[in-house]
């Protein structure tokens, strides 16, 4: 029998994973759970034939340059890949392999808990609760906005965008979107096209990012974009934090131009602006689209079938992105 293909685990993976890494693999990992300096992965990848990371791992030009020759695939658990520096992996003919699908529907749903919470104004309110200040049920305290009466702005009308869509329909909202290209009817879905980002933004009550992070839409929500949207629109991101400029979404939160902001992700993070902490017109989780049981086993899951697939099977990764 030939011998396990030698991995490197950079974090912990729910137990269904670790017990398939376990049997089917030699893994090598960092002591503790938690992001780990570069060098120190760098030290335990020797001899190393993939390695299985998160978005918690930055794998920029200079680490993937420095990783051992070794190294043939490297398996991100997560959609997105802007952590790691494809052009890099091409160059020294690494694959690089994603998860996507998995978590469509996951993200989808945390999506329109952004869009709630922001709305409903449940930062406000449950500071209410929480403070010991609630007074009495009041026929013009803690008032929200109706989602259904609003119109839906989607940039990026991919699995995730169409995935929202789908469940701001249940809530009587119209969608409209942007991508550069229309989309196939089956994913358009009755959804409005703009073939501008500009022609949506004028009609995004709600606007919805759903893009992933690349040169062209890092920082594309910036103060000339949200000055375009109608007055008292809300932001919802669950996408990457670096399309938005930190700046002027700020600005537009504490000049009340938006109406609220729900976000799950941060340029920077695990740090983020500790205004967005204060302001009380913004709900914000700790980038949790993906974060259900069932979703983070699938992605482990699918992870580990990306590295089997070209280390002890036949050569070819499921998910490419290289
Ligand atoms: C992804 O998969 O890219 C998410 O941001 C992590 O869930």
């Amino acid at each position: 029998m030939s011998r396990p293909p030698v991995i490197l685990v950079a974090r912990t993976l729910p137990a269904p994973c670790e017990d398939r890494l376990a049997r089917d693999f030699i893994v090598h990992r960092p002591a503790g759970d938690c992001p780990h300096p570069w060098p120190e992965l760098l030290a335990i990848a020797e001899g190393c034939e993939g390695m299985l990371v998160s978005v918690s791992e930055k794998l920029d030009r200079a680490a993937i340059e420095a990783l051992p020759a070794s190294i043939r695939v490297i398996a991100t658990m997560s959609v997105g890949f802007d952590h790691i520096d494809l052009a890099a992996a091409k160059a020294r003919g690494l694959i690089v392999t994603n998860t996507p699908d998995v978590l469509t529907e996951a993200t989808a749903d945390l999506t329109l808990l952004l869009l709630l919470g922001a709305a409903r104004r449940a930062k406000e309110a449950m500071a209410l609760i929480a403070e010991d200040r609630w007074g009495a049920w009041s026929p013009t305290g803690m008032l929200g906005v109706d989602i259904g009466r609003r119109r839906m702005g989607i940039l990026g009308l991919g699995r995730i965008g169409a995935a929202v869509a789908r469940r701001a329909r249940a809530f009587g909202m119209d969608i409209h979107y942007h991508n550069r290209r229309r989309a196939e009817a089956r994913v358009e879905d009755g959804a409005t096209w703009h073939d501008t980002l500009d022609g949506l933004l004028a009609v995004s009550d709600v606007l919805v990012l759903n893009a992933a992070s690349t040169p062209e839409t890092r920082g594309i929500i910036d103060a000339r974009a949200l000055s375009l949207l109608p007055q008292g629109a809300i932001l919802v991101n669950s996408a990457r934090g670096d399309l938005v400029d930190d700046e002027a979404v700020i600005e537009a939160l504490i000049s009340g131009r938006l109406f609220a902001a729900g976000l799950d992700v941060f340029r920077g993070e695990p740090k983020l602006d500790p205004r967005y902490r204060d302001l009380p017109n913004v709900f914000a989780l700790p980038h949790v689209g993906s974060a259900t049981i069932e979703t983070r086993v699938d992605m482990g899951m699918l992870a580990i079938d990306n590295l089997a697939s070209v280390l002890s099977g036949g050569g070819k990764p499921l998910n490419p992105v290289t």
